[in-house]
């Protein structure tokens, strides 16, 4: 089980469009793969929404509950399509916060979930997690449980101003831990026509440097349509600009993991 947070401290950079077609790409490519919506605004789970069939339990309770014999993490998986599960949100997540903030080990609750999936013998080649754009209990949860955090990085003025507050908070957790989180990058929301998408581009390679990964996710209205209509681009769009740059980026991912020993 290979744990990927997409996150930035920065809204609207598309980490949600990059959990819901990473993980579709990952399962199309013939990975088994779970993603967890963790951001309390729920639009992971609006974006997969088309397969929701029955009301299930949500990842709320289960945090509240992780530990706890009865926590039934494997009872709030849904499927999406063949290779993608998910677990949902709703807004009561955000009481993560409130009641885990004066907690010790506070943020181990969803590494404790995700290690009761392992016990139960269910086999995910990927988790995926989709961030919220706050640093909290519930950034610090995904943190402290991912082998790699994502930064999706959009091509336009002052993206790459949160990034030194995000590595810092990150830098906190890891002190946590007991193996390092490798970061990464990946550009999105590309126009080419635009100078200063070319521009921000530019900075962003010469900051990341090797970690940013080379695929370059465009501007593509088809993603933005997807995630409306509640499918994964993979499912919408094959034809689509959206479904090759997640594609791409879900074949490099799996080039460069390193497995968690
Ligand atoms: N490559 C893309 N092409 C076109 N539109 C995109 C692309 N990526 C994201 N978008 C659109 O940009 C908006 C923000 O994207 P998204 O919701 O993925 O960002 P986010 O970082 O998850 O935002 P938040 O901080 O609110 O959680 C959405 O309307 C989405 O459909
Ligand atoms: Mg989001």
């Amino acid at each position: 089980m290979y744990v990927i947070a997409i996150a930035n401290y920065k809204g609207g950079c598309g980490k949600t469009t990059t959990a819901i077609n990473l993980s579709a790409c990952l399962a199309y490519e013939g990975n088994k793969t779970l993603l967890v919506d963790f951001d309390p605004q729920a639009y992971a789970t609006i974006g997969v929404s088309w397969s929701s069939k029955e009301a299930k339990r949500e990842i709320y309770p289960v945090i509240m509950n992780a530990g706890l014999a009865d926590c039934q993490i494997v009872e709030s998986i849904q499927t999406v399509e063949e290779g993608l599960d998910f677990i949902s949100a709703d807004e009561s997540l955000v009481q993560v916060n409130e009641q885990l903030s004066r907690q010790v080990r506070r943020h181990e609750r969803l590494s404790t979930c995700l290690q009761q999936i392992e016990r139960q013998n269910l086999h995910y080649d990927y988790v995926v997690i989709d961030c919220a754009s706050n640093m909290d209990v519930l950034m610090e949860n995904a943190l402290f449980c991912c082998d790699e955090l994502i930064f999706p990085i959009k091509t336009s003025f002052l993206s790459l101003h949160s990034i030194t507050n995000m590595l810092k908070f990150c830098h906190r957790i890891v002190d946590k831990r007991s193996y390092p989180i490798q970061v990464r990058a990946v550009a999105t929301m590309f126009d080419v026509r635009k100078k200063i998408a070319r521009e921000v581009l530019s900075n962003i390679k010469d900051y990341f440097g090797d970690y940013l990964y080379q695929t370059v996710v465009r501007t593509n209205v088809k993603l933005e349509e997807a995630v409306g209509l509640g499918v994964p681009i993979t499912i919408y769009d094959r034809q689509s600009s959206g479904f090759q740059d997640y594609k791409s980026l879900a074949r490099e991912v799996s080039k460069q993991r390193i497995v968690r020993s």
